[in-house]
């Protein structure tokens, strides 16, 4: 069976919702504790096996790729200083020469063009598309547990990670039907995206982890406009979904919608609870701030 070797990461959106900090800053570049988002996805993705990190970026977004690359004249001043820790993190952290690609999409028309825009990078193979938007905390991360799950699902199955939100959420995700049971995955009757309040097939909604078929492409090629005028991955997956297998995967770990503001400060709240290094002082500050309310 093939193994999962690529991932795209969609980084070219505007992040509207958090200026004016992403005035001149990439939404994908905020922290959460002392990592940008897309290091954190990165991150996950790596864990999970993928050697190839493609990154759909557009204008202003320069520093995304800066951030992957090395710092020669911090490294200088580090090593002068004796930094050696700082270091070591920096290296470790860096993607080796040669894994990573950049392509932009031109024109914002949407999450499925800008999938679309990484098909050369792609090529014929099934990839991962993790929405940096999208943090899963787990022991194991949300792809790798994917992962695993595509292997026993067979070579040509997509998958993508779901999980419940309350009924009056679903309007601002895409949603899938549910079909049969496959172990932790179940079959998919149907998809949509951001279906209008009261009309969605069920309240499992797509969590941003996506394992698809290289034919998703050609789909997308042709793919019309839909919700919000945009061309959706949503709708290219189920024109797929009529072809290939396609599964919902329910994982394990606690998501945090980064795209929101009440998302991304809960992220923050729990990654630093959940550092060794840092959680004991960060749980008597915020006790404090919560005592006072
Ligand atoms: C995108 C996808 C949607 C998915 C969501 C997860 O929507 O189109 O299907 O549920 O991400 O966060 P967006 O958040 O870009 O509007």
């Amino acid at each position: 069976m093939s193994p999962i070797r690529k991932a795209i990461f969609p980084v070219a959106g505007l992040g509207t919702r958090f200026l004016p900090a992403t005035k001149a800053v990439p939404k994908e570049m905020l922290t959460v504790v002392d990592r940008p988002l897309i290091q954190h996805v990165v991150d996950e993705a790596r864990e999970a096996g993928i050697e190839h990190f493609i990154f759909v970026t557009g204008r202003n977004k320069g520093v995304i790729e800066d951030h992957f690359d090395r710092q020669l004249e911090l490294e200088f001043t580090l090593n002068e200083r004796g930094k050696h820790a700082d270091l070591e993190l920096l290296n470790r952290e860096l993607p080796s020469a040669g894994t990573t690609s950049f392509t932009r999409q031109q024109t914002p028309l949407g999450l499925g063009h800008a999938v679309w825009c990484a098909r050369e990078l792609v090529g014929r193979e099934p990839f991962a598309l993790l929405l940096p938007d999208v943090l899963v905390q787990a022991p194991r991360g949300c792809l790798g547990q994917m992962i695993d799950a595509y292997r026993e699902l067979g070579e040509r199955a997509n998958v993508v990670a779901v999980e419940e939100v309350p009924p009056d959420r679903t309007h601002m995700y895409g949603v899938v039907g549910v079909g049969e049971r496959r172990g932790k995955a179940f079959s998919i009757t149907g998809m949509v995206e951001k279906p209008p309040r009261g009309s969605a097939p069920s309240n499992l909604i797509i969590t941003g982890r996506y394992i698809l078929q290289p034919e998703i492409f050609e789909i997308l090629q042709t793919q019309e406009r839909g919700a919000g005028g945009e061309i959706q991955i949503t709708d290219a997956m189920m024109r797929l979904a009529l072809n290939l297998p396609f599964y919902g995967f329910k994982f394990e770990g606690r998501t945090f919608d980064c795209g929101s503001k009440i998302g991304f400060l809960a992220a923050n709240v729990a990654y630093a609870l959940a550092r060794e290094d840092i959680r004991a002082e960060f749980r008597v500050e915020l006790e404090k701030l919560l005592g006072e309310k």
